[in-house]
């Protein structure tokens, strides 16, 4: 899986940060509330995420991280309170739709084999978007450019690193415009060493505007990228605030307790 050259992974971020910058939009959890079943998982959840702002959310196994992304979105539909995108109800918004305004990548790139990175990323546009063919291929070219790709655009997911899959998933996240980025462990999933550069990436995104959600185990990552760290645990939000605040100040015996454990 991992054939490059380490410094094709750590190259990109020059390219990504003479791109164009992005219009990220706010977003506002309001009581948010989720279960599978009578499975309470997500309970009451707020907080409000600043146009081209990053939050990153942080908590145990099982304390409802990926639910709530995916309650964000609606690719699993909330049971009870309200998320806005820019001052909108998502909730009045058809799901297709909202989809394409809120962009999510997973831990596992969900990259068809079968296509080349570039054909990955135009696939969508042509589909879902609607795009004529060649414009989408021209999207897409752009989007791979953004993440330091271009040269690979011809390449199938097997002959790319994780790194670099992960970065054609975001790069297909990114040619449908989203206003919203949520990261769901974007990073688990790869070998140690292609890590730093994926993180790099999405750290460029956030200073060019992106606003992004991003559920991370990567505490270096969180205090150096977010504006704003949410402490879940058991469905709920323990504690939130600024980088310094959460991991130099930890208020509940909770939040330090997963602290003394992680870092
Ligand atoms: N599809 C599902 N059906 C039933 N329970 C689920 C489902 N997905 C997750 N859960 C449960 O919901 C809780 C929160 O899971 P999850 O949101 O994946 O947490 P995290 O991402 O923080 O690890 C866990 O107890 C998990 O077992
Ligand atoms: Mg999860």
């Amino acid at each position: 899986m991992t054939t490059l050259n380490p410094r094709t992974e750590a190259s990109s971020q020059a390219t990504a940060d003479t791109e164009p910058t992005f219009h990220g939009a706010g977003l506002e959890l309001v009581g948010l509330s989720m279960a599978y079943g009578s499975f309470d998982v997500v309970r009451n959840v707020s907080f409000t995420v600043r146009p081209g702002t990053t939050t990153c959310v942080i908590g145990p196994s099982g304390s409802g991280k990926s639910t709530l992304l995916r309650g964000i979105n609606r690719l699993h539909e909330p049971k009870g309170g309200e998320v806005l995108l820019a001052g909108e109800k998502t909730s009045a918004v058809r799901p297709e739709t909202l989809r394409q305004r809120i962009g999510l990548v997973f831990q596992h790139f969900n990259l068809f084999p079968d296509h080349t990175a570039l054909d990955n990323v135009a696939l969508a546009l042509w589909k879902v978007k609607g795009m004529s063919r060649s414009a989408a291929r021209a999207r897409a070219e752009q989007a791979l450019t953004e993440v330091g790709l271009s040269e690979r655009a011809d390449h199938r997911p097997r002959d790319l690193s994780g790194g670099q899959q992960q970065r054609v998933a975001i790069a297909r996240a990114l040619a449908m415009e989203p206003e919203v980025m949520l990261f769901d462990e974007a990073t688990s999933a790869l070998d140690p060493e292609l890590v730093k550069g994926v993180l790099n990436l999405m750290a460029g995104l956030g200073r060019r505007g992106m606003t992004m959600v991003v559920v991370t185990h990567e505490m270096g990552f969180a205090r150096k990228a977010a504006d704003q760290v949410i402490f879940m645990d058991e469905g709920e939000v323990v504690e939130a605030g600024t980088p310094e605040a959460i991991f130099d100040q930890p208020q509940s015996a909770r939040l330090q307790r997963f602290l003394s454990e992680v870092l």
